[in-house]
């Protein structure tokens, strides 16, 4: 029975590994010359699941500790479940076509909770409903870029925004942020060229946990008036808030929308009601956008086009009952406080999150890809900073069961005495 349950495990973890194949030479004359590209500069990622499925097979999944996923293992919320069922159940509705921007009665629930967050009025064609937040940077970026033009974030980032950018012709650059991982204005403002249309910014942080005050958001909105004014060419400031409910310390995240018109929320259930794998997000256009018609009528179209058509019917109108609901963010902290006492007994550094699930540790001695090897050898994964623009520094996912991170303190503390050696 265990040695199935092991196969089991492996085989899913190979499954993941083989999602992210680099192909050889001769192989990648048959696809885009650029898709090659990518998967070769992904390669770590492949490198890390084979490793990680290694381990699995050896020792059995449950002794190896993975700390690798942004997967929330939690089950969404009363709320959500109650929504589901009473929509199933709605002999009224239907499964046709619909609006490529949404169900308008779901776009007008969603409007009302982004007013009541940003402190500005949105009305229901403000919204676009999406194919989650990985489905909305895509369509916002497919609207607004042409070829060659830029998209700036600060590093460390969510990897797959390059990949965005790319899809649509963009090119992608990144700018370093400050200490404790705030956004540094003037790295930016280098970062920032002629060609420049967007800056994505993603508070709370994956993977830094940091949540950027109101101050920096209007230091940047500044910068980015000056900017679009010298260049003659509005640069719009992309908020990726998946995080935005994943909050600690009675923070909240202040509003994007008071700091710079030209600006857009994208944004998913993913992580705050635990439905990352039912695709449902939505983008927020700031009511005060010089070009909100033409902007929301081009991501009308590039949604479509995109191939998603429309966001999932039945989860828009499960959303549109439960606005406001989210996971229980306490299990969140708790776990937060768990792995931080660890890491800070065993002697590493780190600035605590403020937000969202990630704790991104300095390593030891300044080579993440070494520090995440003799990790893996204590059977711990972790992700390196580098693969994600924060050489020096590993990712750890704390949305895990409590057991991983405790049966994981004899490793780290192992690991970190070995990469002082
Ligand atoms: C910062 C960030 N943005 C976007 C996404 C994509 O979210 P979704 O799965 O809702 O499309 C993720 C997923 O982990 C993320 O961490």
């Amino acid at each position: 029975m265990e040695k199935i349950r092991r196969e089991l495990a492996v085989r899913a973890e190979l499954s993941k590994s083989r999602r992210c194949r680099v192909l050889k030479t001769e192989d990648t004359m048959s696809i885009a010359e650029n898709v090659g590209k990518s998967l070769t500069a992904s390669s770590w990622i492949r490198k890390m699941f084979e490793e990680g499925a290694k381990l699995k097979a050896r020792y059995g999944a449950e002794n190896v500790y993975d700390f690798t996923l942004g997967n929330p293992n939690v089950p969404p919320p009363a709320a959500f479940k109650q929504a589901l069922a009473e929509t199933a159940a709605d002999p009224a509705i239907d499964h046709a076509y619909m609006p490529n921007t949404g169900y308008p009665e779901t776009q007008a629930a969603v409007a009302a909770q982004v007013s009541r967050e940003q402190g500005t009025d949105l009305s229901e064609t403000d919204i676009i409903m999406t194919c989650g937040a990985a489905g909305g940077l895509n369509v916002i970026l497919k609207a607004i870029l042409n070829p060659g033009e830029l998209v700036v974030t600060p590093a460390p980032f969510f990897v797959e925004y390059r990949f965005y950018a790319y899809n649509h012709g963009g090119k992608f650059a990144t700018a370093p942020v400050k200490s404790e991982f705030d956004l540094d204005a003037d790295a930016l403002d280098k970062a920032i060229d002629k060609t420049t249309k967007a800056v994505i910014i993603n508070s709370p942080n994956n993977p830094t946990g940091a949540v950027y005050p109101k101050e920096t958001l209007d230091r940047l909105g500044d910068l980015l008036s000056e900017k679009s004014a010298a260049h003659n060419q509005i640069i719009y400031l992309i908020a990726d808030e998946p995080y935005r409910k994943i909050v600690y310390d009675n923070m909240t995240v202040p509003p994007v929308f008071v700091s710079y018109p030209d600006s857009l929320i994208v944004t998913s259930y993913s992580k705050d009601l635990s439905l990352s794998g039912e695709r449902i997000g939505f983008i927020a256009v700031n009511p005060a956008a010089k070009y909100k018609d033409d902007l929301l009528a081009a991501m009308g179209f590039t949604n479509r086009v995109l191939g998603f058509v429309n966001a999932p019917a039945l989860m828009q109108r499960v959303v549109a009952k439960t606005q406001g609901q989210s996971i229980d963010i306490s299990e969140y902290a708790r776990k937060r406080e768990l792995i931080c006492g660890i890491l800070a007994d065993c002697g590493y550094e780190f600035t605590k999150p403020l937000g969202a699930f990630y704790l991104f540790p300095r390593s030891p001695d300044r080579k993440d890809i070494e520090c995440v090897k003799i990790l893996q050898g204590e059977r711990i994964l972790a992700v390196t900073g580098r693969g994600i623009g924060g050489p020096g520094y590993f990712r750890l996912s704390f949305y895990v069961n409590d057991d991983t991170i405790k049966n994981a303190t004899e490793g780290f503390h192992k690991a970190i005495l070995e990469t002082k050696k």
